[in-house]
């Protein structure tokens, strides 16, 4: 090697480098990305939904437990294509999923920088808080995007602080606060995957006036609710969950199998086939925000056919439904699926059997 090539090739291959730093440096960064979407590819938490009971009497009950914390907000292997059917509500059905009324703006920054701080902390390979143009920020790594926290930002929308909470997490998510009568009401939700029912009906509605559709639930539930509300502290985060029976048109999309603001079984789709009937099941976690006192209510949906369900929990769901009251059973949409569940669990017994 000459003297002058020991001189000649470091020179350009720094040219080179400060000529070509931009590109490099998008290398680069694509090359950490793609090593980031490898790793996100495997769901790091696949916390698994409350299995049916199989329960001898119908009551409405309040059912709740300690919050299991390490899991409040979960990911599992369906983020992505979630993440695809939130984003399409929030562009295409914008007021119909997310509305904030404005006492509610300081506890919706609250709940943003609570999730941000939890994610951040239990799914470090997916979000980082990260300061970007002096400000607090958080990158989410599966979907390259960023938000930044910490407080009202010039220009913001009331429902910004929420709608890029929803968009972290896999969990609706509602701010409950309480009224000049001691209740608790709707003051801000991000409800994506609702059953029955859209935010922008609801939005302001007390617990109590939410729940009108459901029977027994003021006989039997109304007061124990109200007394949980209210006794509810940022050191005593609890959970619950509920279940419902979905029936879906054979060629039925996440969008559609998901956002549900009309009916959970239409009685046009009479006679489903048991991969039709899905088991809607909802996680829901009630946590009180140490700051504005305002409440969080989170729920995340977990979604299995009917012939995916252990056999187990098909005979439990055979039983269960036949103690509930006649408009039970009407509320439930049992007179769509009912038979078809009966039918179905009838014809495992035997494969079972035979098998045996
Ligand atoms: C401990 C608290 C709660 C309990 C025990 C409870 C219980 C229930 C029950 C039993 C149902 C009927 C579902 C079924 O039987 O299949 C229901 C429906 C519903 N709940 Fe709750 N719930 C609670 C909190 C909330 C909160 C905080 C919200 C706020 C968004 C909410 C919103 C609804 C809505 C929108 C429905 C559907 C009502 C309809 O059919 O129009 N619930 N709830």
């Amino acid at each position: 090697m000459t003297v002058f090539s020991l001189v000649a090739l470091p020179i350009i291959f720094l040219s080179l480098v400060v000529r070509y730093q931009k590109e490099i440096r998008h290398w680069l960064w694509n090359r950490q990305k793609k090593n980031h979407q490898n790793e996100c590819a495997k769901p790091p938490s696949d916390l698994k939904p409350q299995p049916i009971k199989g329960r001898e009497r119908y009551r409405v009950m309040m059912d709740i437990r300690k919050l299991d914390a390490q899991n409040w907000l979960t990911l599992d292997k369906n983020y992505m294509d979630e993440h695809r059917v939130r984003d399409a509500l929030l562009r295409e059905k914008r007021d119909q999923v997310i509305q904030c009324l404005p006492e509610s703006v300081d506890a919706c920054h609250e709940a943003l920088e609570e999730v941000s701080n939890f994610l951040s902390q239990r799914f470090p390979n997916m979000f980082e808080t990260t300061m970007y143009n002096s400000k607090p920020h958080i990158q989410n790594r599966m979907t390259g995007e960023m938000f930044e926290l910490g407080g009202s930002v010039p220009n913001e929308n009331l429902t910004d602080a929420l709608e890029a909470a929803v968009r972290l997490t896999m969990e609706d998510l509602s701010i409950l606060m309480r009224n000049e009568d001691d209740e608790y009401y709707l003051a801000a939700s991000a409800s994506l995957f609702p059953t029955g029912w859209t935010v922008d009906q609801r939005i302001g509605w007390t617990i109590s006036r939410m729940h009108e559709p459901v029977p027994l639930w003021h006989q039997q539930v109304a007061t124990s609710v109200s007394k949980f509300l209210v006794r509810l502290t940022p050191n005593s985060p609890m959970e619950r969950s509920n279940y419902f029976v979905e029936v879906k048109s054979p060629n039925e999309n996440l969008f559609d199998i998901l956002y549900r603001p009309g009916s959970l079984c239409e009685k046009k789709l009479f006679n489903p086939s048991p991969d039709q009937i899905i088991i809607r099941r909802e996680r829901q976690t009630f946590r009180r925000l140490p700051r504005t006192g305002a409440i969080l209510f989170g729920v995340k949906t977990f979604l299995t056919p009917l012939d995916e369900l252990p056999m187990q929990e098909l005979e439990n769901l055979a039983k269960e439904m036949e103690t509930w009251p006649e408009n039970v059973g009407e509320y439930k949409g049992k007179n769509v699926w009912g038979a078809k569940v009966k039918e179905f669990y009838r014809s495992r017994t035997q494969v079972e059997k035979v098998e045996v």
